[in-house]
């Protein structure tokens, strides 16, 4: 199954992904979470890419098609993949598309989970992340059972650098112009479904996993 998940910053793409990914046992691939490991590697081009990521810009085009196109490579992806951030330009998303077509595949569906601008900031503000495994917290909505120590890993917490008011109104308004365009591009070729965002996260991930389910179950329809 081969699923992107668009939505504004903060709408719990990498919550769902998470939780999918478990679920259907495919990885769920964040390109935030992939970027900001080439950040801390300490080569040169963290330094390049932090310097867009930072200011809550878009890494260039060419750079994040050719770190998406060597993680997709990789074995664990051989039954699909969860893709959360990416595409999020119309370049990027015909990029893909033309990329699966090479080897015979297809995206399945983009689903687009939406909250609004004044809920974004508000998540975005308040959102922990473990340093060590990634696991997504927040201080309103779910807590650490020790504070600031991962449950799941023990790592500590931390609040990423572009999460603070004034970088993530910037994203928001990066995401309208240059990525609300997807999410039209994927409705006209009549791939994508919406998500009402603003529930709880087990609404959130009943109504993505009910959608999941149909796919899966018109995938076996289409095969036996
Ligand atoms: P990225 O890391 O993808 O950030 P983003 O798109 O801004 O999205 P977020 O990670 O902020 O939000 P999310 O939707 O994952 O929400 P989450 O589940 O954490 O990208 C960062 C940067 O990398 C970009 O700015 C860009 O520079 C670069 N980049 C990445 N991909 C790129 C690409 N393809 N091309 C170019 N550049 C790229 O949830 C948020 C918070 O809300 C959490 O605290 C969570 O607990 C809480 N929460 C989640 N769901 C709910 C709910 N239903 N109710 C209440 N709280 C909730
Ligand atoms: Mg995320």
């Amino acid at each position: 199954m081969r699923l992107v998940l668009l939505g504004l910053p903060g709408a719990g793409k990498g919550t769902q992904g998470e939780r999918l990914a478990e679920k259907y046992s495919i990885p769920h691939i964040s390109t935030g979470s992939l970027i900001r490991s080439v950040v801390n590697s300490g080569l040169e081009l963290g330094a390049i890419v932090n310097s867009y990521i930072a200011k809550g810009n878009l890494i260039p085009d060419e750079y994040m098609m050719e770190i998406l196109r060597q993680r997709i490579m990789e074995d664990d992806c051989r039954n699909g993949w969860i893709l959360d951030g990416f595409p999020r330009t119309v370049k990027q998303a015909k990029h893909l598309d033309e990329m699966l077509k090479r080897d015979s595949q297809a995206l399945d569906r983009a689903f687009d989970i939406r909250i609004s601008a004044d809920e974004a900031v508000s998540r975005i503000t308040n959102r922990r992340v473990c340093r060590s495994c990634g696991q997504i917290y927040s201080i309103e909505h779910s807590l650490e059972k020790v504070k600031g120590v991962c449950d799941k890993c023990g790592g500590p917490l931390y609040q990423r650098p572009d999460d603070n008011v004034e970088v993530a109104k910037h994203r928001i308004q990066v995401y309208m112009e240059q990525t609300h365009p997807v999410v039209h591009y994927y409705a006209q070729s009549g791939r994508l479904t919406g998500i009402n965002g603003e529930q709880d996260i087990d609404g959130v991930f009943a109504d993505l996993a009910t959608a999941v389910a149909a796919l899966y179950a018109q995938k076996a329809g289409e095969q036996g």
